[in-house]
């Protein structure tokens, strides 16, 4: 059995993998991990401790998938409700569709009994409040909201304050392969914006065949490049692992247009081996890892990887 997450999973992982160790079924494992990653203000990307969007105001997305019968569930734009990875389990458990955003999601998080939460941190909201101040003129702020937002995508949109999301992968023998994710997304992002982290294909994507892939930093790459799906679909066709997720590094160092910056792929295979690589993410990229023959997790540096 093993357990991978990246950096931002700290506050969770160990639940997780003591659920795995008590014999919890995988999503649920991950799912309460999470959890506990989007109630810890320490971690800047995640839930209570992430960043608003332009207008002040919080937006969350996450995604599961099960890679036993590949079914998925997920959350996008989740405007007063925390837990959005056991949101995203429900849509899955609960309903015909895949994915639910917005106003949708909160309902749906009502009617199955979510309580709606506390979701800006006062020091997003001051951080936030100081940047308008700094970037705005003065018409503009005595107009805000009523302005246009687009401009600013360009200038006070700041996908480097948020360094990640949470990621986490299990695989086990009798278990099967299984994904799942949660972010609050770029900071100060254009409202109703999507991240890769609620796109099955791009930001999370697994099958119990084959293996799961998951990525954190720049989902507008990753979206554009289906990167979790690329990675098991080039196991399907008979890559290794490694040369799966090289082939994902490849097409991301393709595009010479766009928005460009890191992306960080977690990859495990049927076999259990697994692979984080470090695509221009500046720094040194960590990951949790827990296999049963561990006696506890460790955190490892994810392979630098450079293209032109
Ligand atoms: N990978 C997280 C995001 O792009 O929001």
């Amino acid at each position: 059995m093993l357990l991978l997450a990246n950096n931002e999973a700290w506050p969770g992982f160990e639940t997780s993998v003591q659920m795995l160790r008590d014999g919890a079924v995988s999503l649920d494992a991950m799912v309460a991990g999470i959890g506990m990653v989007e109630k810890e203000v320490k971690v800047r990307s995640v839930g209570y401790g992430g960043w608003p969007n332009m207008l002040g105001e919080m937006e969350f997305d996450a995604g599961v998938m099960d890679g036993n019968t590949r079914e998925v569930g997920s959350v996008g734009a989740v405007p007063r409700t925390l837990a959005v990875a056991a949101l995203a389990h429900q849509v899955m458990k609960r309903l015909p569709h895949v994915m639910l955003t917005g106003e949708g999601a909160q309902r749906f998080a009502s009617e199955i009994g979510f309580a709606e939460d506390k979701v800006l941190f006062e020091d997003s909201r001051r951080v936030w409040g100081e940047r308008l101040q700094q970037e705005l003129t003065p018409q503009q702020l005595a107009k805000f909201p009523n302005i246009d937002l687009a401009p600013l995508s360009r200038t006070i949109t700041d996908p480097e304050r948020v360094r990640d999301t949470t990621v986490f992968l299990s695989a086990d023998a009798r278990r099967g392969i299984h994904a799942a994710t949660s972010t609050s997304g770029w900071a100060w992002k254009y409202p109703g914006r999507l991240g890769d982290s609620p796109i099955p294909g791009a930001g999370f994507y697994a099958d119990s065949r084959y293996g799961a892939a998951a990525c954190t930093h720049t989902g507008e790459m990753t979206m554009r490049c289906a990167t979790a799906r690329t990675v098991v679909l080039a196991m399907k066709l008979g890559r290794s692992l490694s040369d799966a997720v090289a082939l994902a590094v490849e097409e991301l160092a393709e595009l010479d247009t766009g928005f460009l910056a890191g992306v960080v792929i977690h990859a495990v295979d049927a076999e259990q081996n697994h692979e984080v690589v470090n695509f221009r993410c500046e720094g040194e990229v960590r990951y949790w890892l827990w296999k049963d023959s561990m006696p506890a997790p460790v955190l490892r540096t994810a392979k630098r990887v450079t293209r032109k």
